[in-house]
Formats: C-alpha cells, structure tokens, sequence
C-alpha cells in the first residue's frame, strides 16, 4: 500500500477512480511523502459514541440538518412522511447525527422529531451504527422541554440549545446584556441536563461576528452547566475561510474545559464560503461538522454535506492530516435527489458534486482527454456517489422493455426502487413509452419525480377533459378520486385550460388555496418530450410554524410536482400534488410507544 502512494502514478487522483481498497486502511500508519508532507491515515471505522468525545482523534462526525435549517429555507415545507424518508436516508448516509427539527415550531413540528426519533433512532445499521437524533431549542424552558419531548425516544437522544452572544444580536434583538446572556446560558444548559439528556450542544448564535473574550466566557459556562459539544455558528455566514479557521483555533487555545468537548462548525453560505469555512474549521480543530443536503438552508444556504464530504474524503489524508467521515458516499445521489423533490429547491445543473452537468464533459478537448483517462478531467467517480451517467450497461428503454431492464437503469441513475414503488413506476413508463420510441434518462427522473417523491394520496387525478383556443372560454372537466374512494365531478372556465382546470380542482377540494408559483419545462428536446410542472401553493392562516432563530410565525407553502406528455396533465398533476402535501401536512399519526401511553394515563 505505501509504495502505491509513493508512486506517482498512483495520485489521489487515479487511487479515487481505482475504487479499490486502497482507500480505506485496515490499520493507522504515515508516510513521509517528502520533508514538509506526510500523509496519517487513520482507523477507517466509526469509532465508539461518546457525547463529549471521540477515541480517534481524526474522525469528523457528521451533523446533519437539513430537516431543521434545510427547512428553514423559503418554501421548502416538508410533510412528517417526507422528513422521515429523508431522515431513513440520513441513517443510510450514515450521518452521525441528525438535527430533526425545531420541536417548539408548532405540534407538527414536534411530532415529525418524535416519529424520528422513534424510527429512525431506533434504527440500527449493519455496522452497528445508531444515529443520533437532536432536537433544536433556544435557550428557554419550554423549548427544551419541547426539544426533550420529541427526542428522548431515540437511543441517543441530543438537545441542541442556543442563544446569541454578538452585539449586535444583543442590543437589537435579545435586548439582554452580557451577564443576563451567561446566566441564561448557565441555566438552560444545566436545565437540559437535568431532564435526563446526557448529550446537550450548545451553539453561541452569530459567534462569527462575537467579540472572542465574550465568547470564550459564554462557552466556558456552557462547558461548566454540562454541555458536550460546542457548536460555533457564523450565523450570517460573514467570515472568511482564514479568519473562521483562526477563530475556531483561538477557541480552542482559549476556553478553559475545552479539551473535555466537542467543537462543531455551522456556517451560512452568504458569501459562497460556507464549505470552505467548514473545512478550514475542521483543520483548526472541528470535529463536527454541520452540514445539509444539496447545502439548502435559510437564505443562501449552509455548508453542502456532499461537497465537505467529498472534500475530506478527497483531499482528507493529503492535506488534512488523515481526517475521515464514515459517510457512505454511495447514497448520496439518492439523498439529494430526495432532498430537492421533497423541499422543491431544485439543484442547479452546476452545482458541486451533486448537479446535473458534475460530471459532464462537453468541449471537445475535455472529451477526449475523458476518453483517454477519466482521471484527467475528473476528480471524483460518479460511481462513489452513486451514480452511473455513463449508462455502461448499453440500456436503452423502450416499450418492449422489462420491469428488471428499468431497474438496472434507475440503479444506474442512484434511484433504488422496489416492489409497489418499482411497480408504480414501471406501469407510468410503459404507458409513455407506447407514445415515445425512447425513454431518456431524463425522462426517467420526470417519472420518478412524479411517482415517487410524491406526498400521501389524499385527492388522485381520474380524468380530464379541457378545451381551449380562440373561439371561446377555455373550459375544463375534472374528475378527482378521494381517499375514500369516491369519484367527484366538476366543471370550470378559465382565462386558458390550466386556469379552468385548477379552478374545477378547486370546487371540488374546497380549500382555500393562493397559487404562489407556476413553471413549466420541457424535460428533453422534441414534439413527444414529457413536460415536467412546479408549483408552490400557500393555503389558510392554520399552517404556520414558528422561526427558530427569529421568531416570528411563518407561514408555510407547499410545492408539487407533476409530469406528463400532455401540459395540462402535467400542470393538473403538479397542483394535485401541492394539495395532497399540504392537506396531508397534519395527518400523519405519530405511533405511541408503550412508555408514552402508560405516561399519558399515569
Ligand atoms: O445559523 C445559526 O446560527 C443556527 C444556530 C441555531 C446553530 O442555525
């Protein structure tokens, strides 16, 4: 194994298209490469849990939250099913720990991290991996309370709590002083602790922008009252890459108590520096590192879990000291893709691992470079994220194709679908693929989009009937089947079909409903392409859920999506689909565990 790292033929480069074993190393040793590199490489398993430490020093811990500050995003509401598909692909991920949501938001807030905490808390991996679950808390009694209410029936349960130690965040919005501030801090971190919660975080909001003597007191305190790990946030995403390192190793030198916790990072991305941060945060000292799904998040987003991980799994022995995740890369496509269908917030095609053009290769010269050595234009594998564009197994999709045929290729594409879901899909492409000689991958993901990630069935689409042009009204007829089976008929005009189809769907729904947003894309090129529909709906003043970091009451909108080769289907089936999320935003039960009932009747 040494001498392949020393020969330069084998660069992290070609080691990384080779797949093999080579990237992970059954035992910890380093190689002086010349006098001022050396590469450690580390124990590539997951070291023990311990809230307050980790036993290899190299281990990076993976916090997730892209169910908590990933919904925080404009219009990224998510339904408790759809958080707990995600969090099941967290835990497939293997993300060490996942921040569920902010319980004290509203009722379905905290039943979505209790069923998370129940399930996927529960769930333990092949490799005897348990994640942790946290729920998130500002530093008051009812929000912990909430926090511990919703996370306690998980194995590991977390509480995250946090208050804001900069001036500006002091003067203007707290309106506290600093005393006030470490007392409160003092209190409500011992508070956590006393519910039984043995693993509390505590998170300085806007430490970016503190004054560092301040800061080291206020997490002093907090290291005191019992926190284990102390989340350093730049909240407003403000620091550069330099000065976010130098900040977290001045923490580090500074705090009293320090050595005896875990320091995190959590970095917005307003200035596009939020993986960069993270990363310079790691090798400052971080050994947790917050992170979401496609980096969505308030505003411009957070530190993307694809790009740090990828980074660290890159460049980590190289040039980090051999720091490592144990993030099982390969689900990664599978979890963005999830991510952007359930919250709506689409990836751009250029996005950094994950987007649609990461790994195509258009100019000529790229091409043949590609065609020579994948390695001289690439510097990841689609297949380690689980991924295959390349369609290496010459599928090509038609109508006489079979159900194992559009497994093979959805496998290909990072989609793992099976039994009813395989099936749903399956009928949806032989009926296009009876009016379309050849399915593109494309294509494909429209029908996934439209089959799968879709929201509990409360109203299907049976029939539609529009007609439309210059002599007259455009007028609709549409026939929605409800859950109970039921067919309901209604008929409609409109300044064109899509109007008088989604006001024929709205006498029969009967709820009140503002169209937010509406766009239309053809999926691939041509007469016969499918058309792929997004649209964001708000409903009545009863779904609203509060900010953590402000708040204030927010009102949530819902997205749908819909597919299909004729438009008006497609726009019929996006406005369905909205509706279905948002009518079935409160309707999944929360299961009751023995203890909890015997608690309610005690
Ligand atoms: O941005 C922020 O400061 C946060 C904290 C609550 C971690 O989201």
């Amino acid at each position: 194994m040494a001498s392949l790292l020393l020969n330069p033929i084998f660069s992290p480069i070609s080691l990384f298209h080779t797949h093999s074993a080579s990237l992970h190393f059954s035992k910890p040793f380093s190689i002086s490469l010349s006098q001022s590199h050396s590469i450690k490489c580390s124990l590539s398993h997951r070291p023990d849990y311990f809230p307050n430490r980790i036993p290899d020093p190299s281990y990076i811990r993976i916090f997730d939250t892209t169910l908590r500050d990933g919904e925080q995003s404009p219009g990224a509401t998510m339904t408790s099913k759809e958080k707990l598909d995600i969090a099941r692909q967290l835990a497939r991920l293997g993300v060490d720990i996942i921040e569920a949501g902010f319980p004290a938001a509203s009722h379905d807030d905290l039943d979505a991290v209790k069923m998370i905490a129940k399930e996927v808390g529960n769930y333990i991996s092949e490799d005897g991996h348990i994640p942790v679950i946290c729920g998130l808390a500002r530093c008051n009694k009812s929000d912990i309370d909430a926090a511990w209410e919703a996370v306690r029936f998980a194995k590991r349960p977390r509480i995250h709590t946090f208050i804001a130690t900069s001036e500006i965040h002091l003067t203007h919005k707290l309106r506290k002083s600093r005393e006030e501030v470490v007392d409160i801090v003092r209190e409500m971190v011992a508070y956590a602790r006393s519910l039984g919660c043995d693993d509390v975080d505590f998170s300085p909001e806007d430490a970016g922008r503190s004054d560092k003597e301040f800061l080291y007191l206020v997490l002093e305190e907090a290291i005191k009252a019992g926190a284990t790990t102390l989340n350093i946030p730049d909240t407003v995403g403000f620091t550069l890459p330099s000065e976010f390192g130098q900040l977290i190793a001045d923490i580090k030198s500074n705090t009293h108590g320090i050595e005896n916790v875990i320091i995190s990072t959590h970095c917005q991305n307003d200035l596009g520096l939020a993986t960069a941060n993270t990363l310079d945060g790691a090798l400052a000292g971080a050994r947790q590192l917050e992170v979401t799904i496609n980096g969505i998040g308030e505003r411009a987003g957070n530190a993307s879990l694809e790009e740090v991980v990828m980074a660290i799994k890159c460049r980590g022995k190289e040039l980090m000291g051999g720091l490592y995740t144990r993030i099982n890369t390969k689900h990664i496509v599978m979890a963005s893709k999830m991510v952007a269908e359930y919250s709506g917030l689409q990836v751009q095609p250029h996005k950094a691992i994950v987007g649609a053009n990461a790994f195509a290769h258009e100019s000529g010269i790229h091409q043949d470079g590609m065609l020579k050595f994948k390695g001289t234009y690439e510097i990841i594998s689609p297949e380690d994220i689980g991924l295959n564009r390349s369609n290496e197994s010459g599928i090509v999709l038609g109508k006489l194709s079979g159900r194992h045929a559009l497994r093979s290729r959805l496998l290909e594409l990072g989609y793992e679908l099976d039994g009813k879901e395989l099936d749903d899909v399956f009928w949806r492409f032989k009926a296009i693929a009876e009016k379309k000689k050849h399915l593109s991958d494309l294509d494909l993901e429209a029908l996934i989009s439209d089959e799968i990630f879709q929201p509990q069935v409360i109203w299907s689409l049976g029939d539609l009937q529009v007609t439309c042009g210059t002599l007259g009204l455009s007028t609709s007829t549409v026939k929605l089947i409800g859950v109970d089976g039921v067919e309901h008929i209604a008929c409609s005009v409109g300044t064109g079909p899509v109007d008088a189809a989604y006001k024929a769907i709205d006498s029969i729904v009967k709820v009140p409903v503002t169209l937010l947003e509406y766009s239309m894309n053809s999926v691939t090129e041509g007469i016969d392409a499918i058309a792929s529909t997004r649209v964001v709906i708000r409903g009545d003043n009863s779904h609203t859920s509060m900010h953590a970091l402000t708040g204030e009451t927010v009102h949530r909108t819902f997205s749908g999506t819909g597919a299909g080769m004729d438009i008006v289907v497609s726009s019929v089936r996006a406005y369905v689909s909205a509706l279905n999320k948002m009518l079935g935003f409160k309707h999944t039960p929360v299961k009751k565990t023995s203890s909890e009932t015997s608690r309610v009747s005690a």
